[in-house]
């Protein structure tokens, strides 16, 4: 680790960042921050004060505090918000109120009015907002994208992902917030799949119309452990979604485009967390792949391991916002790409509870 250990070690003009929650995730935050060029972490804040101080000391930083007006009042520049899912607005609003960047962890918000306000506030503060999807920034998957985007196989027509994961009855009773509507706000869609559901959407467009069903198969919580959806872009373009925690194996997660040309590429994490692989690209009559399920790995990875093998992917976008705060440009993911990914669960949410489909809003249009 080389965050410096007070604000004294930095380089003048590095960016200050201050993290909000030190639970699972902050460790790929500070990993990431710690990493990027021009910027580290000055403060560390929890509800928990333990927690906080307990992160400051392990990682060096400066300021360990229990509130967000507290790490405020340090003078920061970029807040990364690492909370559970029904606290981001608020930090998120806390810090546009304060003229300060903010990066959220997925997913934006549990409601798409909250959504609304996040976005509508940092824009309004003229703020950079950026959500984590960091998958995005897998190379297979830029290089699908680049591939199929600029239409040289033509328009992107069918789309499928599949999410085939497995949680443990512990992964939902190991923090009060999981497994909830009130606090959780959805299962393996909201917390899971939300990430594919983002690259579908890079992929292929506006989403225009979702259908689907979700339901609770082993695992003891209130919200949906599988789903299975349709999806209608604006392009015309249809895709399928089918998701899961209940895998006794995980199999990871695959999505998989087919081109107007008639070409098909498809990328696969396994082992959840691990780089996303291009396996198949399909053109012309001929078929390449590489082997997708390697027999001598285990596939049921501890939350621990899964979240050390995203450190990576989150140092790209954290590397990413820090480009786009310090040369004021957009980042590679911005809060409306994360409405966009959260409309369409929430309208899986909504088609499962009425059985009809679900024609999406305004917000999904780029
Ligand atoms: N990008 C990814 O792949 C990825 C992976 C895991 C988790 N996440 C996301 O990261 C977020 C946090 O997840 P986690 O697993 O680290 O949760 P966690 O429960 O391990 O940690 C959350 C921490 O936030 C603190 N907290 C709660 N409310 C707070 C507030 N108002 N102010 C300050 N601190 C507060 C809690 O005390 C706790 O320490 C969630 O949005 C989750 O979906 C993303």
């Amino acid at each position: 680790m080389s965050v410096p250990a007070t604000p004294g070690d930095m380089p003048r003009d590095s960016l200050r960042v201050g993290i909000v929650g030190c639970g699972a995730i902050s460790r790929n935050h500070l990993e990431a921050f710690a990493a990027a060029e021009g910027a580290a972490v000055t403060v560390v804040c929890d509800i928990d004060p333990d927690r906080a101080r307990v992160t400051a000391e392990k990682y060096g930083v400066a300021h360990a505090v229990s509130s967000v007006e507290d790490l405020l009042a340090t003078g920061v520049d970029i807040i990364s918000v690492c909370t559970p899912h029904p606290t981001h607005e608020e930090v998120v609003l806390a810090a546009a109120a304060a003229g300060v960047h903010v990066l959220c962890e997925k997913p934006i918000a549990v409601d798409l009015d909250s959504a609304r306000r996040m976005t509508a506030a940092c824009d309004a503060a003229d703020v950079r907002l950026g959500v984590l999807f960091q998958r995005r920034f897998w190379p297979d998957a830029r290089q699908m994208k680049a591939d199929l985007v600029p239409g040289r196989l033509g328009e992107p027509i069918l789309g499928q992902c599949t999410v085939l994961l497995h949680r443990d009855p512990g992964y939902y009773s190991a923090t009060p917030w999981r497994g909830t509507w009130a606090s959780d706000g959805g299962g393996v869609l909201m917390t899971q799949a939300i990430h594919y559901i983002d690259l579908l959407i890079w992929m292929l467009g506006d989403p225009v119309e979702v259908s689907g069903k979700i339901a609770t198969f082993t695992h003891d919580i209130e919200v949906e452990d599988t789903a299975v959806a349709t999806v209608t872009f604006a392009s015309g373009a249809l895709a399928t979604i089918n998701a899961t925690t209940a895998a006794d194996t995980a199999l990871g997660a695959r999505v998989q485009v087919t081109a107007s040309s008639g070409a098909t590429r498809a990328i696969l994490e396994f082992p959840e967390g691990t780089d996303g692989r291009a396996v198949l690209r399909a053109e012309g009559g001929t078929v390449s792949t590489t082997p997708e399920y390697p027999s001598d790995l285990v596939a049921n990875a501890d939350l621990g391991t899964i979240n050390g093998a995203l450190i990576p992917h989150h140092t790209a976008q954290v590397a990413d916002f820090v480009d786009a705060v310090r040369e004021g440009h957009e980042p590679e993911v911005t809060g409306h790409d994360a409405t966009r990914a959260l409309a369409v669960l929430l309208g899986i949410y909504e088609s499962s509870r009425t059985g009809a489909p679900v024609a999406l809003g305004q917000e999904v249009s780029a």
